[in-house]
């Protein structure tokens, strides 16, 4: 949905970033959230950061902090100069909606509003340009996915085999997942009204009725969620070096 130019070229649709980094890391159980855990060197946020920054066509950038934070100020002045900050909320559709309401103007509804989660410090600039020439004149958007490759069984309360689910045409949601602004802000403050548990943005889209495009991934862009995480990202990031 890019304008027509007053040459006559299409100029690309503006993209303004929205960074959750307002957990807790309960899961990764480390003392401090795993998004300032060292990573290769630095703080697991840089990485995620340095990604996203490098992506040319990004407009503004705003990241959803824990209120009274005492670790995002010890992150690289060079990347904080770069990003906006706004307190995150209880769950990461409250922290996402918040971000949204951060940026230094309102956006245009039919803007790229581009979600990513800060745990996924792998994440490559290039897929993310190239997902945003796919998805190009899309209505909707769409998200970074994988499909599964393993077999899916459904426990029962014994931790017996109820169910072998089929897994054709299931996938695993990743990030970052690109909507439109004026949809993004209305599909999440409904589903945040309605009470109902919203894991991420493209499911508070499928509310709405409207259907996401799902966009290959990679099994790179991992969120780091558990301790065994950090040797994987550092791994992926090393090889991500040797091949640039
Ligand atoms: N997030 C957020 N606000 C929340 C909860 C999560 O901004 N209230 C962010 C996290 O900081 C993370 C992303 O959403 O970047 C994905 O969430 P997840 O991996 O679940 O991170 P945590 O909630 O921190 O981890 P855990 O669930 O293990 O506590
Ligand atoms: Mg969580």
């Amino acid at each position: 949905m890019g304008a027509q130019g007053s040459d006559g070229t299409r100029e690309a649709t503006p993209v303004w970033v929205a960074v959750p980094a307002a957990g807790s890391g309960a899961r990764m159980g480390a003392g401090i959230p795993k998004q300032y855990l060292p990573l290769a060197g630095k703080p697991l946020a840089e990485h995620t950061l340095a990604a996203l920054l490098a992506v040319a066509q990004l407009r503004e950038t705003v990241v959803a902090i824990a209120p009274g934070d005492p670790h995002w100020p010890a992150l690289a002045p060079a990347l904080r100069a770069r990003v906006r900050v706004v307190d995150g909320g209880a769950t990461r559709a409250a922290s996402v909606a918040n971000a949204l309401r951060g940026f230094s103007r309102r956006p245009d509804p039919g803007d790229w509003v581009l979600v990513h989660d800060m745990a996924r410090p792998c994440v490559r600039p290039g897929r993310i340009a190239a997902m945003l020439r796919e998805l190009d004149a899309d209505p909707v958007g769409g998200l970074l996915a994988l499909p599964l490759a393993d077999t899916l069984k459904r426990a029962d309360a014994a931790q017996r085999v109820a169910a072998t689910v089929p897994r054709d045409a299931l996938w695993r949601a990743q990030t970052p997942q690109v909507f439109r602004f004026a949809l993004l802000e209305r599909a999440l403050d409904e589903a945040l009204a309605s009470g109902e548990e919203i894991t991420d943005e493209a499911m508070a889209i499928e509310r709405l009725g409207l259907q996401p495009r799902l966009l290959p991934g990679s099994e790179d862009n991992i969120k780091v969620t558990r301790p065994e995480d950090l040797a994987l990202a550092e791994y992926h990031l090393a090889r991500q070096g040797a091949q640039s």
